[in-house]
């Protein structure tokens, strides 16, 4: 079967379009095709993402994203669609009467097409920003009504958990092998989470953030410091030459909530100990930044390394999947790997691939899949609405 699948939560429009085979238990995924456009350039002049200014840049990005992504399937073929009735158009022109815009694109560009191989399509209704997520949303009910075809609600975070499945590179991968019970450590600029997985699709979140996730306090250490948005890499590199060059001072940043015998988190108080420190050091110098970076970065990894080694045992946890921005972080890679080799080097360690760990729609698609199992006819369509706070 091929998936289309589309998200639009943050500041990323991104469409994908996947061949699934599923003749064993660890089904293969093709990329057909698969775009991302990123809004990071324009939100980085203002240090973060305004809703209302991601959600215009989604409705220009998208109806020619759409446009690429079939191109690159095989699948753009200009002909007749039988099933486009006037009855339909209007349907249409009501569910995009606030998306003129898009309403424009979609005439224009999509309704000469003839209905593409697609047989289900996945789309990201929440968390994230309301306004970008309706956009997606509306597209992807637009494109389900105008063919026939089921649509997927996919939670973004589920999006992030599945990330992983991919464990190798290039344009087709099998799933990889995952022993239940699992635990999956999300980090991402929106939350900190730890959800144990009993199975496919069954969840149970054990913590959570209080306040700040711990991508977002990359980002405003970041900002307290004068490096760009995102943050996170920035931070990264920094701390990454202060290792390096054995760079230190006598800084001790706080670890948030590592005794509270919960697995919630906190982040703002973290972020806090930065702005003092950086207040009271006046002028920064290089080094200094590089210092702040190092200090910051391993205390807010810490608590997250130690809490999941925690939640490892106390679940009996048999495969870790990290998903979201902040796996990308090559000192949480490091620092976790290592401490779960020490204490048991059976366990299943997966990070995402590159592509996989910031926002896609690879990661939707895959999400997707494992939920069209579950339901092949697919959401009524009227109930599909986006929720910037839904959880897992
Ligand atoms: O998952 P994601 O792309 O978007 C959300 O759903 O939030 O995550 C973006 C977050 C940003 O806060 C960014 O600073 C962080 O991931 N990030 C990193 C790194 N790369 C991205 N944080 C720490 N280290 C990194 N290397
Ligand atoms: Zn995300």
């Amino acid at each position: 079967m091929n998936i289309l699948s589309i998200e639009t939560s943050c500041d990323e429009t991104a469409i994908s379009i996947v061949h699934v085979s599923d003749n064993t238990d660890r089904p293969v995924f093709q990329i057909l095709g698969n775009h991302v456009a990123s809004q990071i350039a324009l939100h980085a002049q203002y240090g973060g993402v305004f809703p209302a200014l991601a959600k215009r840049e989604h409705v220009k990005a998208i109806t020619p994203l759409f446009i690429q992504v079939l191109k690159d399937a095989n699948m753009h073929k200009i002909g007749v669609n039988d099933t486009l009735t006037e009855s339909k158009k209007n349907d249409i022109e009501i569910l995009l009467t606030r998306e003129k815009e898009m309403h424009h694109d979609i005439i224009e560009s999509i309704y000469a097409l003839e209905k593409p191989q697609i047989d289900a399509i996945a789309i990201t209704t929440g968390p994230g920003l309301e306004p970008a997520l309706w956009v997606g949303v509306n597209f992807a009910k637009t494109l389900s009504m105008l063919w026939n075809i089921p649509l997927i609600p996919v939670n973004h975070m589920e999006g992030h958990v599945m990330s992983v499945v991919a464990q190798t590179s290039g344009d087709t991968f099998e799933v990889a092998p995952i022993t239940f019970p699992a635990l999956s450590l999300l980090v991402s600029g929106g939350h900190t989470e730890l959800v144990i997985i009993r199975d496919w699709m069954v969840y149970e979140k054990i913590g959570q953030t209080k306040d700040d996730a711990v991508g977002e306090a990359f980002d405003k250490v970041a900002r307290i410091i004068g490096l760009p948005y995102p943050g996170g890499p920035a931070i990264s590199a920094l701390a990454k030459e202060a290792r390096e060059k054995n760079l230190t001072h006598e800084i001790e940043f706080p670890r948030p909530m590592l005794h509270s015998g919960t697995y919630d988190f906190s982040y703002s108080g973290l972020k806090t100990a930065v702005l003092y420190k950086t207040k009271e050091m006046g002028a920064l110098t290089d080094e200094h930044k590089k210092i702040i970076a190092r200090e910051f970065e391993e205390a807010a990894i810490e608590v997250l390394v130690k809490k999941t080694l925690k939640a490892i045992d106390q679940y009996s946890i048999q495969t870790v999947m990290v998903g979201g921005g902040v796996a990308n972080n090559t000192y949480l890679q490091s620092e976790l790997r290592k401490s779960i080799q020490q204490y048991n080097p059976e366990i299943l360690v997966y990070f995402p691939r590159t592509d996989f760990s910031t926002d896609n729609a690879l990661m939707i698609g895959v999400a997707g899949y494992y939920q069209f199992l579950k339901n092949k006819n697919g959401a009524q369509l009227d109930t599909v609405k986006a929720c910037g706070t839904i959880s897992l």
